[in-house]
């Protein structure tokens, strides 16, 4: 049986996490994989503990695990340490590298039910479902950096190495393939040599995908492209930082950050988390919206142990509930039904139930 490590972390993650879980034991139930759940300390919660934001107990654990659903890390009480030693750098960024998860996804689809809540016009995102994959492990954030005298300066270096470079573009493909067939690969090759190099395998690979539509587009362009027609784009795939400006940016075409799920893969390895943190200002009131870290859970089932139909079946359980007016009070207007954060659990549970 598969095993999932759950690291609940800090502030809500310790009240998302178990819907999460809640709603992945009633998908699976009866059919014919089941998973097997095991809990770790990671974060704030983790320094409290045992002193150290990653404790080895659990970057052992998340090695052996087939994947991770994580909650969220951070919070005032720890603001104060050393950078190294919080929970951000300490824990979630150090578990992201250790582990090599080099694919980070951000599925953005706009809920019918949320269209009126974008700062865009409806017309413009409603139907957004598009996917951004950003490389995560290398280019300009991994490069050497420095400072320099006389002048006083510093750099960065953007660098990839081709192997870096083959196993994200290959991964847009797979994607591209199992959605719309069009992928849209972002880089500067008017300007940077990195996206000379880019391109130049891009444009390699795709020999092996022929059915894949693919478009190459300046960065600029792409932020540009984005807000102005966002359904030209299936898959998006990209270098580091270009990612990570532009997962930002499209998070905001889905309506609300609170939906919206993500993914940091290494093969069939994967860590799944919600976008958001871990909302200090509302911890502990049975408030938080948990429907970023059930859809997180569907990714999961999709990407790490191929459970296609399972994953859809969570993420029409969301669009059932949030169609019968049901939110947490973070999107909820007036008319609509509040439900609190293990409320919404056992909607979705139900709606699974049902369908
Ligand atoms: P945040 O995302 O935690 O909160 C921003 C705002 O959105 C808050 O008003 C919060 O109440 C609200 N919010 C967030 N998630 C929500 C949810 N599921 N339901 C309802 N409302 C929600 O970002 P913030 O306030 O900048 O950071 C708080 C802590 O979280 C910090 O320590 C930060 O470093 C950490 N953080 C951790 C992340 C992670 O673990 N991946 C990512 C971002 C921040
Ligand atoms: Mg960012």
């Amino acid at each position: 049986m598969p095993n999932v490590l759950v690291l609940p972390g800090d502030g809500i993650g310790k009240e998302i996490t178990p819907e999460a879980v809640k709603v992945l034991e009633a998908v699976l139930k009866g059919r014919s994989t089941s998973l097997n759940f095991e809990y770790g300390l990671i974060g704030g919660a983790a320094i409290d503990e045992v002193g150290k934001a990653l404790p080895d107990a659990t970057l052992a654990a998340a090695q052996a695990a087939d994947a991770i659903l994580l909650g969220a890390v951070g919070g005032p009480k720890w603001e104060t340490l050393p950078a190294q030693e919080r929970p951000e750098l300490g824990g979630l960024l150090k578990i992201r590298k250790a582990l090599s998860l080099y694919a980070n996804i951000r599925p953005v689809k706009m809920s019918p039910m949320l269209v009126d809540a974008s700062t865009l016009r409806p017309e413009v995102v409603k139907d957004v479902d598009l996917v951004v994959l950003r490389e995560l492990t290398g280019g300009l954030y991994f490069g050497e950096k420095g400072r320099k005298t006389n002048p006083t300066s510093a750099y960065d270096i953007l660098i990839y190495t081709e192997e870096e470079i083959r196993r994200i573009v290959e991964l847009g493909f797979q994607m591209a393939v199992k959605r719309t067939g069009r992928l849209c690969s972002v880089d500067k090759a008017n300007v940077l040599e990195s996206s000379r190099l880019w391109r130049e395998i891009t444009v390699e690979i795709a020999k092996d995908y022929p059915g894949v539509d693919l478009t190459h587009m300046y960065v600029d362009n792409a932020a540009m492209q984005l807000v102005l027609r966002p359904n030209q784009f299936d898959v998006i795939v990209t270098e580091n930082m270009f990612g990570d400006i532009l997962t930002d940016l499209a998070s905001m075409l889905g309506g609300s950050i609170g939906l919206v799920p993500s993914a940091s893969l290494n093969g069939k390895k994967g860590l799944y988390e919600p976008s958001h943190g871990s909302a200090p200002d509302i911890a502990g009131k049975n408030i938080a919206n948990p429907l970023a870290t059930i859809l997180s859970g569907a990714l999961m089932l999709r990407y790490s142990f191929d459970l296609e139909e399972e994953a859809q079946m969570i993420e029409q359980a969301v669009e059932a509930v949030l169609a019968e007016g049901y939110r947490t009070p973070d999107l909820a207007k007036p008319g609509d039904k509040v439900l609190g954060t293990r409320e919404m659990g056992n909607a979705i549970v139900e709606a699974l139930v049902r369908n």
